[in-house]
């Protein structure tokens, strides 16, 4: 008997997503007119917030709409489940619906924890982002990534969820401790080696009133940071292709990360991990030694480590075989032809480790 035909079709799902970036000192004070018609906000905060600029979301929050509830937490900490259920918890018993609003203000985790509980409550309900750290004002606040971690390992659960704002007060920054400040920085430097030369030159040219914090020198830095990485993420918002360029640095930087115990913090990994895969792109993806060398220079010129320690990079080497990238024996990483031109390059992860090896035995 003839089988029945089949019918077969498929169906192009388009998410319409709209991320809104307010950059500037005393930012905050558009969430007094931005907030409005919605079914009240709920505030959650990492406790190492300043007082002041609290105060300020909250006063500005509860001009806008009915403040619903408040949840407090501190640093990574809050990237675990238990917390994210007292979050679910508190948002149900305060009434809040699917016109809510999150206001999240913190740094990258709590920003990541926040993303994950306004995701998955009620199936999705807005978020708005006050990135309170320069990691989280320079990078994590936007590109849509939330994540938990589990079992000790980090990042193992999470969702795309774009906030509906991002709320970056530059002034925040001027209180932060120097070695928290530097974190952010690579990000920034990792963003101007990809997007071009001249953009690397204006960001080694500011470094001086970078580091002094000079509040509009924070503004131009803040807001060309998160315009570009936008750039890359409009598109290819859930890391399928392209946006893949943004782990520039970071093969490496996760292993340094991982083989130091996590006592190494996420930034100045990076840095290192920027100037090694400069080299391999040297010796692999043809960018020039002279262009290897500007990137060191620039993030010398932010006080940022070049130079891994040789042990922890040999240790480093043996870390790669944990990188959420790795495919089989794969990994594709992102290298760089040239300043601003990154390449997405399959490398073996054998070929990888004695690379590393050697540069750290030479
Ligand atoms: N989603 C993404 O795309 C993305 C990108 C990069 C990093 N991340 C995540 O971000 C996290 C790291 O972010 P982070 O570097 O902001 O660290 P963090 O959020 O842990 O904050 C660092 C410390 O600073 C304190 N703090 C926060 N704001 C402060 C302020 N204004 N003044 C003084 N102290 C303050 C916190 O209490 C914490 O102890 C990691 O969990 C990482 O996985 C996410
Ligand atoms: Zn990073």
């Amino acid at each position: 008997m003839a089988q029945a035909a089949l019918k077969a079709r498929s169906y192009r799902l388009v998410e319409e997503v709209e991320t809104e970036v307010i950059v500037g000192p005393g930012a905050v004070r558009v969430l007094s007119e931005k907030l409005g018609g919605r079914d009240g906000a709920f505030i959650v905060y990492d406790r190492g917030v300043p007082r002041q600029l609290l105060d300020a979301v909250k006063a500005y929050v509860g001009a806008s709409t009915r403040v619903l509830g408040y949840l407090a937490g501190r640093g990574e900490g809050v990237k675990d489940l238990g917390w994210v259920k007292r979050l679910w918890e508190a948002l149900l018993s305060s009434g809040a619906t699917r016109g809510s609003v999150i206001v999240a203000v913190g740094g990258g985790a709590l920003l990541d924890a926040a993303g994950f509980a306004a995701s998955t409550y009620m199936r999705g309900l807005d978020l708005a982002s006050i990135p309170t750290t320069s990691l989280a004002m320079m990078d994590a606040a936007v590109g849509g990534k939330t994540a938990v971690n589990l079992g000790g390992f980090k990042n193992v659960v999470g969702t795309y969820h774009h906030p509906r704002m991002v709320v970056a007060d530059v002034k925040v920054l001027r209180e932060l401790p120097h070695r928290v400040f530097l974190q952010g920085l690579a990000e920034a430097v990792k963003h101007a080696a990809l997007e071009s030369k001249a953009r690397l030159v204006w960001l080694e040219s500011g470094s001086r009133e970078v580091l002094e914090r000079d509040v509009e020198a924070l503004t131009r830095l803040v807001d060309w940071s998160l315009s570009f990485k936008m750039s890359v993420v409009e598109r290819d918002y859930r890391e399928g292709g392209w946006r893949r360029v943004l782990n520039l640095g970071h093969t490496v930087g996760h292993a340094l990360e991982s083989a130091s115990g996590f006592t190494l913090p996420h930034g100045e990994a990076v840095a290192m991990g920027l100037s090694v895969e400069a080299e391999l792109s040297v010796d692999i993806a043809g960018l020039s030694p002279g262009e290897a060398e500007d990137l060191r220079a620039t993030l010398r010129s932010y006080g940022l480590p070049t130079e891994p320690p040789k042990d922890l990079l040999a240790k480093a080497a043996g870390a790669l075989r944990a990188d959420k990238k790795r495919v089989g024996d794969k990994i594709v990483m992102p290298l760089l032809e040239a300043i601003g031109k990154p390449v997405l390059v399959e490398v073996g992860v054998g070929e990888l480790e004695s690379w590393l090896k050697s540069k750290a035995s030479s």
